[in-house]
């Protein structure tokens, strides 16, 4: 915590210093979060990147990516070759590495992909029709199975859809055992796992395109007939090819209005300078405007850990140095230096509620199924700011927590973790737990410092 404020400290400079000596206030309360994660997690939003599990061991690019991100996806480690390789027999070692090291550092994981046409082992390869649907609901199941409750989401199908004008599936062997293979593999997911969310998962989706149109009408179809699905993730691989669409914003919002979450799920632009940054710039403030847009992921940490390398699409150069492009996407979230920093009051309009006064406030809300449940606390600032929060929950005997994010937890006592300590007045993070049994009433007290 110390850390994050010295450096917020030290990015802000002195404009930041004359902020906070305005205000009286004699903390850093004031300086804008000075990561990617700590100011998307300002705005209610996740930040996240793709991680690789052989490279954690590379101190410069953990340090960044524990510095930085607060979402991991496993690039490869979750993929149907990685955790199927001979039919019925699993390995994890390498995505269960991935999970171990975010669970120790306050980081979610979104799993990536459960069923998809690419990198499937070469035994799936080989079967078709009822083999291969029940190869695919098998795997579906064992390995959300795995992971129950260690997933925010899941991309339960990728990449399903055509390229082109035809708007339609694209033609795979998963496609050939029936066109319900999707919603099977979504079913599948949710009875292994009730409390991941569900994602549809799509490149070349994320403007307002035949594709994507496509999209659109099998998530129209699934909600009106019920089908479990919970987000849409839009991967966002931009180019100079495909660059990002003039409606990025107004294509994801439409997909939000069918009642989902959105998701920024695999962004990568290649380019370098102000052009690069500057789209960097849009892409975030698109998210931001769409408020079921929870969350983006780049994929990779550095340009040289890229699957484009040679575009040094990313937000950090090869020696993990950050970009232009991570100072505008980091200005965009709100976070960064003195141009960005906070008015000294805090924006209040006139339909929100006032900025409670002294440490923090929190509140829980549970999500209760059969047999388990998932709590989401908000913790929000008073009006001093916060550098560090501990709120304790008293949680009912006969309870198993099986996970819990973005919090260290110590039996009922909550502590804040390095990224979400810091929190304006009047603004909020939130942490969450899951557990089996029932919650019943939870009423959590917060203590700020
Ligand atoms: C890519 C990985 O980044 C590479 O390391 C791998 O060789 C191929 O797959 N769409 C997806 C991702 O959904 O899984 C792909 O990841 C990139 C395109």
């Amino acid at each position: 915590m110390d850390r994050n404020r010295k450096r917020a400290l030290g990015a802000a400079g002195a404009g930041a210093l004359a902020v906070v000596v305005a205000v009286g206030i004699a903390s850093a309360a004031d300086a804008a979060a000075s990561t990617l994660h700590a100011a998307a997690a300002e705005k209610g939003r996740y930040f996240g990147t793709a991680v690789a599990a052989y490279k954690l061991s590379d101190s410069v690019y953990s340090t960044i990516l524990d510095r930085e991100f607060g979402m991991v996806t496993p690039e490869n480690e979750m993929k149907w070759d990685a955790t199927e390789p001979s039919q019925g027999s699993f390995s994890y070692g390498s995505a269960d590495q991935i999970v171990a090291h975010a669970q120790a550092h306050g980081q979610r994981v979104r799993g990536h992909a459960l069923a998809w046409h690419q990198q499937q082992p070469g035994w799936a390869q080989n079967l078709s029709g009822t083999a291969l649907r029940n190869a695919m609901v098998n795997h579906v199941t064992q390995v959300a199975t795995h992971y129950k409750g260690k997933i925010y989401a899941w991309d339960v199908v990728n990449e399903a859809f055509a390229d082109g004008g035809g708007g339609g599936r694209r033609d795979s062997s998963l496609q050939r055992t029936g066109n319900d293979w999707i919603e099977v593999a979504f079913r599948a997911a949710r009875a292994a796992d009730p409390a991941a969310k569900l994602c549809y998962n799509d490149y070349n989706t994320d403007g307002q395109n035949a594709k994507s149109n496509a999209v659109y009408a099998m998530v129209s179809d699934f909600k009106a007939r019920g089908v479990p699905i919970d987000c849409v993730g839009f991967q966002s691989h931009f180019n100079s090819a495909s660059p990002v669409p003039s409606d990025y914003q107004a294509n994801l919002q439409r997909f939000a209005d069918l009642g989902l979450d959105v998701q920024i799920t695999e962004l990568d632009i290649e380019g370098s300078g102000s052009a690069q940054a500057d789209n960097y710039r849009r892409v975030t403030e698109a998210c931001l405007a769409v408020s079921r847009c929870t969350g983006m992921t780049v994929w990779g940490i550095r340009d040289s850990d890229s699957w484009r390398a040679s575009g040094t699409p990313l937000l950090f150069d090869g020696n993990g140095n950050k970009k232009a492009a991570y100072t505008s996407t980091l200005t965009a979230l709100g976070g960064g230096g003195p141009t960005s920093s906070p008015p000294s009051s805090p924006p209040v309009s006139s339909s929100s509620p006032p900025v409670p006064s002294g440490g923090c406030t929190a509140t829980a809300s549970v999500n209760q199924w059969q047999g388990g449940f998932v709590v989401a606390v908000r913790v929000t600032a008073g009006s001093g700011g916060t550098n560090a929060w501990t709120v304790t929950m008293p949680l009912p005997s006969g309870i198993t927590v099986t996970n819990s994010w973005s919090v260290t937890r110590n039996g009922n006592t909550f502590t804040n973790v390095s990224y979400n300590g810091h929190i304006n007045p009047g603004q909020y993070t939130e942490f969450g737990l899951q557990a089996t049994g029932t919650a019943g009433t939870l009423t959590p007290t917060c203590a700020a410092s």
